[in-house]
C-alpha cells in the first residue's frame, strides 16, 4: 500500500531582481526571475523521487520551499496532508525534524569549527531527541550507520574527504530520524566513484530507515540507479514525470530526451545520441511564451510558440507536458 508523504500543487516563486539606475530613471518596472512556474507532484512513502534538469532550471529552488527556506509566490505544499506554510503550522519545528535537506557542499553546510562528534552532538541536543546521558552512545551509533570510524568523532571537516564529509552530513540528518530527505546536489561535487559510495550507502539507510527521498540531480547517471520516479524540470515547470526506467528507456519529452543524449553513455559504441540540445537555457527573467523549451525543440510546430502545454497523462508514457508527444513518438 502506497501513502503520499508530500504533495505539491501549482508552486510558483518568483525572485524580484533589483532594478539598475537606468530601469529607475526611466521608471521601467522591476524584473523577476521566475524560478518555479506552476509546479505540482507528490511524493509517496518510501519512493525516491529523482528531479532533474539543466542548472538554473529551479531544482534547488523547490528544494528550499519544501524546507522552508523560501516561501513560494503561488501553489501549496503539504506534508501528510497539512499544508506547511499555513499560519498555525508555520512554528512547528516538528516539520523541520521530519523533513531533512541536505546539501551539494559540506564545506559551508558543515561548521569547520566542530568536530564530526560535536556537529552530530549538537542535531541530537538540540532537537532533545534523547536525554543528555544517551547522547554519546547514540552519536557513536550514527557514525556507525554512515561507515565512518569512532575516531571521526574527534575530527574536523577539513580533515575529512569529500565523500566522508558528506556522510557527517548525512548522519547530521539521520539524527532527528526523518521521514524525508531532500539530498540536493548531494554527491554532485564528488569523483565518480566516490559518488557511488555514497549513493549505495544512501540506498541502504534508505531501505532500512524507510525513508523517503527527494534526489536532486543535474547529472543523470547516477539518478536511474537511485530513483523509482523521475520528474524533468524545465524553467521551473515539470515537463515529463514519470516511472525511472520507463522514462530512461524511452523519454518522451523532446528535452528529457535532449537530456538523456546529452549524457554521457555507459555503452562506449552507443551511437544513437538522438538528438542535440541546441544553442542555450533562455534567461529565466525572459521565459519564452507558450512551451518555454521551443525555442530549442526540433519538432516546434506553431502552437508550440503560443499555448503552454500542460502534464497529461500518454499511454505507455509518464505524464509528459508537450503538444506533440504522441506524433514524436510515432515517428522516432
Ligand atoms: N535567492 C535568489 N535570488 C534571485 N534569483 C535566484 C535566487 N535563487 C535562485 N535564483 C534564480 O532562480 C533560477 C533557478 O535557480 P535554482 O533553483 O538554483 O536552479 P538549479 O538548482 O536548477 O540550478 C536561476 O535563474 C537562479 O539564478
Ligand atoms: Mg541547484
Amino acid at each position: 500500500m502506497t501513502s503520499t508523504v508530500m504533495e505539491i500543487k501549482d508552486l510558483a516563486l518568483e525572485f524580484k531582481v533589483s532594478r539598475s539606475i537606468v530601469d529607475v530613471i526611466r521608471r521601467r518596472p522591476g524584473k523577476v526571475v521566475r524560478a518555479l512556474n506552476g509546479v505540482s507532484l507528490h511524493m509517496e512513502k518510501g519512493e525516491t523521487l529523482g528531479v532533474v534538469g539543466e542548472s538554473g532550471c529551479g531544482k534547488s529552488t523547490l528544494a528550499r520551499c519544501i524546507v522552508r527556506l523560501y516561501e513560494p509566490n503561488r501553489g501549496k505544499i503539504k506534508f501528510r496532508n497539512q499544508d506547511i506554510f499555513a499560519a498555525d503550522f508555520r512554528n512547528d519545528r516538528s516539520y523541520n525534524k521530519r523533513v531533512q535537506m541536505m546539501f551539494q557542499d559540506p564545506y559551508s553546510s558543515l561548521n569547520p569549527r566542530m568536530t564530526a562528534g560535536q556537529i552530530i552532538t549538537e542535531a541530537l541536543s538540540v532537537h532533545e531527541m534523547r536525554p543528555p546521558a544517551e547522547i554519546p552512545a547514540r552519536m557513536a551509533e550514527l557514525l556507525d550507520l554512515v561507515r565512518l570510524s569512532q575516531d571521526a568523532a574527534e575530527k574536523l571537516p577539513h580533515e575529512f574527504s569529500g565523500g566522508q564529509r558528506q556522510r557527517i552530513a548525512i548522519a547530521r540528518a539521520l539524527a532527528v530520524e526523518p521521514e524525508v530527505l531532500i539530498a540536493d546536489e548531494l554527491v554532485s561535487a564528488l569523483d565518480v566513484s566516490v559518488q557511488a559510495q555514497v549513493v549505495n550507502l544512501l540506498l541502504e539507510l534508505q531501505e532500512r530507515l524507510n525513508l523517503t527521498i527527494m534526489f536532486v540531480a543535474h547529472d543523470l547517471r547516477l539518478v536511474r540507479h537511485v530513483s523509482n520516479r523521475v520528474a524533468v524540470i524545465y524553467l521551473g515547470r515539470i515537463v515529463e514525470i514519470g516511472d525511472s526506467e520507463s522514462l530512461f528507456s524511452n523519454p518522451a519529452h523532446p528535452y528529457s530526451q535532449a537530456l538523456l543524449s546529452a549524457a554521457p553513455s555507459v555503452d562506449p559504441d552507443d551511437t544513437s545520441g538522438a538528438i542535440r540540445l541546441e544553442g542555450e537555457l533562455p534567461s529565466p527573467l525572459n521565459v519564452p511564451p507558450g512551451c518555454a523549451f521551443h525555442v530549442r525543440c526540433p519538432y516546434k510546430t506553431e502552437n508550440c510558440t503560443r499555448d503552454i502545454p500542460v502534464l497529461r497523462l500518454i499511454e505507455n508514457m509518464g505524464e509528459v507536458a508537450c503538444h506533440n508527444a504522441e506524433e514524436i513518438a510515432k515517428n522516432a
